[in-house]
């Protein structure tokens, strides 16, 4: 199933082709280099290994005007601005979740593609989606038209599910950071959650998301008294999931609106994450109020 617009199929079509080369390539890429990334981050070899394959590749794409990715100060210029709306602007996390490198635990790739020059709000996406390395290797596609869950096999991009939805029945939740650093109207909040559904949470964004649109719930990394804006990338990481999500029937938001329309200042910017069910988010929203 492949999508509508040829540049954005052309996007698609380029990761999924590449997700196979980049399950392969963690292999004896799971040590660290001795940079930091534009988030403070000590780098892992596959982080930089990935973000060089992929920006090679989508920057080479007719109709991307812009490749910025969470590895990268900048960003890359194509030669053609999207802001003259001919281009696409495609932001891409290449490895999340890769502090799992190490124990050999769940990881992603997430992509945003926008209809306008990085960096953008959430609203201007018109496709956004990721790869999970999981047991199996899976791509899950969100555009205007639908969510569809694929499975990536030599290079071969096959649908299991044309229509994902998230579960009306919320089942599961994650949230990171840690307790004593939540505040309290997070964590009166969160205790209800904890009553209520079953804790899934596995230190990357994308596999946890995942059980998210697979058995309903909600996945957060909220804003923490020593960093109030909180761990995650509002254009790598908050905007594809979010508009994913959203798309599946669900909800996101920053605590106080959804993630699609947070003004960004900056290409790094981090902000809190809170996606799932409708009810849940409403109610976090208004714990938070
Ligand atoms: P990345 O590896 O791309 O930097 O992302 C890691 C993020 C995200 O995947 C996950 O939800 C979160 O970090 C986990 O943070 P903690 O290790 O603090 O739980
Ligand atoms: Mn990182
Ligand atoms: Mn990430
Ligand atoms: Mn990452």
């Amino acid at each position: 199933m492949t999508v509508s617009d040829p540049v954005v199929e052309d996007i698609v079509a380029t990761i999924s082709r590449s997700a196979t080369e980049i399950r392969q390539g963690l292999i004896g890429r799971r040590g660290t280099v001795d940079e930091e990334n534009p988030s403070g981050e000590t780098q892992a070899k596959a982080d930089v290994w990935a973000d060089e394959l992929l920006g090679e590749r989508l920057a080479g794409i007719d109709g991307v005007g812009q490749y910025a990715s969470e590895e990268r100060a900048d960003v890359v210029d194509c030669g053609v601005d999207p802001a003259d709306g001919d281009a696409y602007a495609v932001a891409v996390d290449p490895l999340d979740g890769s502090s799992n490198l190490k124990s050999n635990n769940t990881m992603g790739t997430i992509f945003g593609v926008y209809d306008a020059a990085l960096p953008a709000r959430g609203e201007t996406l018109v496709a956004a989606g990721f790869v999970l390395y999981g047991p199996i290797t899976t791509m899950v596609i969100a555009t205007e038209e639908t969510v569809a869950e694929y499975e990536l096999s030599g290079g071969e991009r096959n649908v299991v599910d044309d229509d994902v939805t998230l579960p009306d029945e919320p089942v599961v939740y994650g949230f990171g950071g840690r307790v004593p650093d939540w505040p309290a109207d997070f964590r009166e909040y969160a205790r209800e959650i904890e009553d209520e559904l079953k804790l899934r949470y596995g230190g990357a964004l994308i596999g946890d998301v995942n059980q998210v649109l697979t058995y309903g719930g909600t996945f957060g990394y909220p804003g923490l008294e020593s960093r109030p804006e909180g761990k995650l990338r509002l254009q790598f990481e908050g905007n594809p999931i979010g508009y994913v999500v959203e798309r599946a029937g669900g909800r996101s938001s920053n605590g106080d609106r959804s993630l699609l329309a947070v003004e960004p200042d900056a290409l790094h910017d981090r902000t809190p994450v809170h996606v799932g069910n409708d009810e849940l988010i409403e109610r976090l929203e208004a714990a938070l109020a």
